[in-house]
């Protein structure tokens, strides 16, 4: 990533179809966002980079795709009704509501505030004399606990027999199907199971483009194993999810790992460490490693009142198994993608925009342009192109002027151009030969002659490298 702002990456992704605000011509939804028809290959082609990485590619991992709506005991089993919440702050004077905790650790560290009863939160903020951000008085009503789960009902009456929640997170529809997929899959430990898929969290503080919503989708893989075994597989784990950000093209001086210490971690937690990227505004998580212990798997044989226990067949012995868990962000991997692949240059004196995204995640793979509308030129143009969609995702382009089409091809990182120009259909034009098209490189520029019966060839290795 060049030094590039938000709002450039923001404006980027409207003007070229990565991602529009959510219902925007009804004036917008706060922080929803819609991925456009190039933002949608981007997105589609991580979540396929991702699934090939953790599952195609492995022999140890198996895939699921659970429902979003699940029995609300779920949510009690793994703690979320009681733990998944944030100790909330009104301020009498303006009205707005504020994280207690967040403001307390601004002024004290979260050293000082980990653990806080929700109790003390008010009174410590009137000590402090922490002002409200927004009207600087210090007029705090009493704190109260905020559940970020979204609340439905399933049926057609509102009681709360029917309450239901939207998941916020995928974890939990891979324990439940633990035994299902033990049964079917017949799978021996250690192994794993993922599963990519929306989560919904009602966040307070929402922001920074897609980075923190409250309609998101994760990618998680919850790897069990014996409790012997997790100190060697958790490195194991740690360098596989380092290698996937290298894989996917990300520069690995904007990534680092940091460590949750005890006052940080989830109530599931013994040892969480984050892969962070160095965002705009400052690091911020991109993927978490958690060590969860055999505690989802205890929390549901506990009120389910089924048995999840593993038989291993050659000790002969019966235990729960542990877990580790890779949690990342799908659509804090794309915004990253795109913070990184952003690159300004100089091209004949003019500026020029390029996302230099790695080949297997561009939108678009090879676009291709008739030097003009001549119908010669399209009906050969149209036939290179039929040849090379049946291999890759393609554009075809007519429109505006080559340099034109050149720029906007660089802005949605397209990493090859074919051009067919009027030598390709035998006119002299001094540039090109017969049945020959000019292949562009997106990041080098280079152009070079390439035979259109070798063009498939040459695409497919360029694309490869
Ligand atoms: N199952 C574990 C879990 O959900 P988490 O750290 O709360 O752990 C995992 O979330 C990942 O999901 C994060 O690393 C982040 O990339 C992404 N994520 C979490 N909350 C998000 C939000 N509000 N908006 C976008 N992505 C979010």
């Amino acid at each position: 990533m060049s030094a590039t702002s938000l709002d450039q990456i923001v404006s980027l992704c409207k003007q070229r179809g990565f991602i529009f605000p959510g219902s925007e011509i009804y004036g917008g939804l706060a922080n929803t966002w819609d991925y456009g028809p190039v933002g949608v290959e981007l997105k589609n082609n991580v979540k396929k980079f991702w699934w090939d990485f953790w599952v195609t590619n492995r022999d140890d991992v198996v895939g699921v795709d659970a429902a979003i709506l699940m029995n609300p005991r779920v949510w009690e089993a793994s703690g979320h009704v009681s733990n998944f919440a944030d100790p909330l702050v009104d301020c009498k004077a303006c009205k707005k509501r504020h994280r207690g905790d967040k403001l307390l650790e601004e002024k004290l560290g979260v050293e000082e505030v980990a653990g806080i009863a929700l109790a003390d939160v008010t009174p410590r903020l009137i000590k402090e004399k922490i002002k409200c951000p927004d009207c600087g008085k210090v007029d705090w009503a009493e704190a109260k606990q905020f559940n970020l789960m979204f609340k439905t009902s399933q049926g057609v009456t509102e009681d709360s027999e029917r309450e239901i929640y939207m998941r916020p997170e995928t974890a939990q529809g891979i324990f439940v199907n633990f035994k299902n997929v033990l049964n079917s899959a017949r799978k021996r430990l250690p192994f794993g199971i993922a599963q990519i898929g929306k989560a919904f969290r009602n966040e307070i503080t929402p922001g920074n483009f897609t980075f923190r919503t409250r309609e998101f989708e994760q990618m998680e893989v919850e790897y069990f194993c014996a409790e012997k075994d997790w100190k060697k597989i958790y490195p194991e784990l740690e360098k596989a999810s380092w290698e996937f950000f290298e894989k996917l093209g990300i520069d690995p001086k904007n990534l680092r790992w940091r460590q949750h210490d005890d006052a940080e971690l989830s109530h599931y937690s013994a040892l969480t460490k984050d892969i962070e990227y160095k965002f705009p505004w400052g690091w911020g998580e991109l993927q978490g490693l958690a060590y969860r212990s055999n505690y989802d798997l205890k929390q549901h044989e506990k009120f389910s009142g089924e048995s999840l226990e593993y038989l291993d067949t050659e000790t002969n012995e019966k235990f729960v198994p542990h877990c580790i868990e890779p949690s990342f962000g799908c659509d804090r991997t794309v915004l990253t993608a795109l913070l990184d692949a952003y690159h300004e240059d100089e091209v004949n004196g003019e500026k020029r925009v390029v996302m230099k995204f790695a080949p297997a995640i561009a939108p678009i793979k090879v676009a291709v342009l008739p030097l003009s509308r001549k119908e010669q030129l399209t009906k050969k143009s149209r036939e290179i192109y039929d040849m090379l969609r049946a291999e890759f995702r393609c554009e075809y382009d007519e429109t505006q002027s080559i340099g034109k089409r050149y720029r906007r091809q660089d802005e949605i990182g397209t990493p090859l151009c074919v051009t067919v120009d009027f030598g390709t259909i035998g006119e002299d034009d001094g540039q090109s030969k017969k049945d020959h098209v000019t292949l562009r490189e997106r990041d080098s520029l280079k152009q070079e002659a390439v035979p259109i019966k070798k063009l498939l060839e040459v695409v497919k290795k360029k694309l490869s490298a």
